[in-house]
Order: structure tokens, then sequence, then C-alpha cells
């Protein structure tokens, strides 16, 4: 069974190239993100304030609620109790809401169980911030991808001028630095690397590079 982890930032491209590995493997992809990005969504239906109060009652939620995300390539969807919230959490105000209930712990050991019980089940390629430190310690590949701030806050930047939702650069890049030096100084399970990780940086390599280059690094730790 392969299980590859695929943590890093945002904006360092792991979900373009999770999902292409994921394909080129034959194993189910999942963003782990996403399922982070679903209880923010609900946190904000519940009309709880930034910076965030209600700590347990985020944790209930989340407990009580289904969060499925299933599919692969370009059609990934994410369901809360059935209801399909692809679109509205990918809202730059639902990335704050995801950041702020990432650090509940108790939110985090209901999504980390179910992930965990989701790469055991059949593999995968999940790409998130704590895969390879806390979720699957055990991947048969680690990869921390990184790439400089200028060049993530542009990669944003332009996914949200093709979405038709455009922001300013600048507040683009400090709105991406603030979320990542919160998700990267939490106390419960921060966006961190050690050395069981192959590091890659995408500033200057196409998604194509990448997937090309995560690919060989699997296959070789699997024949190796
Ligand atoms: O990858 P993303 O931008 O969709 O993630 C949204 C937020 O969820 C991000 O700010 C950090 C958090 N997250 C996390 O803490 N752990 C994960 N495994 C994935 C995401």
């Amino acid at each position: 069974m392969i299980v590859v982890a695929i943590d890093g930032p945002s904006g360092v491209g792991k979900s373009t190239v999770g999902r292409a590995l994921a394909a080129s493997l034959g194993v189910p992809y999942l963003d782990t993100g996403a399922m982070y990005r679903a209880v923010g969504l609900l946190a904000r239906r519940k009309g709880l304030p930034l910076p965030l109060t209600g700590a347990d009652e985020v944790g209930e939620l989340a407990e009580r609620t289904e969060i499925l995300v299933t599919g692969s390539g370009g059609d990934v969807k994410t369901f809360l109790d059935g209801e399909d919230v692809s679109a509205e959490i990918r809202e730059p105000e639902i990335s704050r809401y995801a950041s702020a209930v990432a650090a509940i712990p108790r939110v985090r050991r209901r999504l980390a169980a179910r992930q965990r019980e989701m790469a055991l089940a059949g593999g995968g390629v999940l790409e998130g911030r704590d895969i390879g430190t806390r979720v699957v310690p055990e991947a048969t590949a680690k990869f921390f991808l990184t790439a400089r701030p200028e060049v993530r806050a542009r990669r944003r930047y332009e996914e949200l001028v093709r979405k038709g939702t455009p922001q300013e650069l600048a507040s683009v890049r400090a709105e991406m630095e603030a979320r990542d030096a919160a998700d990267s100084s939490r106390a419960d399970s921060p966006l961190s690397c050690d050395d069981t990780y192959v590091v890659v940086d995408t500033s200057d390599l196409d998604a194509e590079r990448v997937v090309e280059r995560l690919l060989q690094a699997v296959l070789g730790s699997r024949t190796g």
C-alpha cells in the first residue's frame, strides 16, 4: 500500500501536485485542508466571531457533523452532512476560519483520526500541514513543498483572478503570511518538517516537473 504525505504552507502547489501524483499512482487523493475548511464554515454559520471564541462548541459541531471529501483529479467535492459546500469553503473568509478552527485540539483529533482511517483503508496521497508528522508518520514517502513568499502570493492571486474574485496582490500576501504564521505557531500539530521529509522548492518549477520528481522519489522508496 502506498501512502504519500505532502505538507507545506499555502500556495506551494500542494493540491495541483497532489492530485496529479495520486492519478499517476492510481491511489485516492485527500485534501485534508478541505475538512478544516468545512469545520470553519460550520463555525461561521454558527455566527461565531474572529478571532474565534467557542472552541468547545466548534469541537462538538465537528464531532457530530459528517464531513466528506470525495473524488480526485479535477472533481474533488466536500460535503457537510450531505450538502455540497465545495465552492463555499474556498471563500477567503473561510480560509481564516479554517486556520482558527485548526488550532482547536478537539477538532484536530477528530479530523486526523478520520484522515488516518482513510489513508490506511486504501492508501492515498494526503495533502495538509501535519500529514507526515501526525496523521501518517509511517507514510511511504513524505514531501515538504516550499516556495518563495512572493511566488506563493502570486499563485494565490492568479487563482483568485481566474475564479473571478480578484484581490489586491499585497493583501493576498499579507493574509497568506498571517495564516502561515498562525498554522506554524499553534501548539497542537503545527506546520513543521523534520529529516524524514524530502523538501522540494517549487518556486522555479512547473507542476509537471514537481510531480515527476515526487513520482520518482515514491517509486524509488518502494523498490529501494
Ligand atoms: O490547505 P488549506 O489552505 O485548504 O487549509 C486550510 C487551513 O486548514 C490551513 O490554514 C491550515 C489548516 N490545516 C491544518 O491545520 N492541517 C491540515 N492537515 C490541513 C489544513
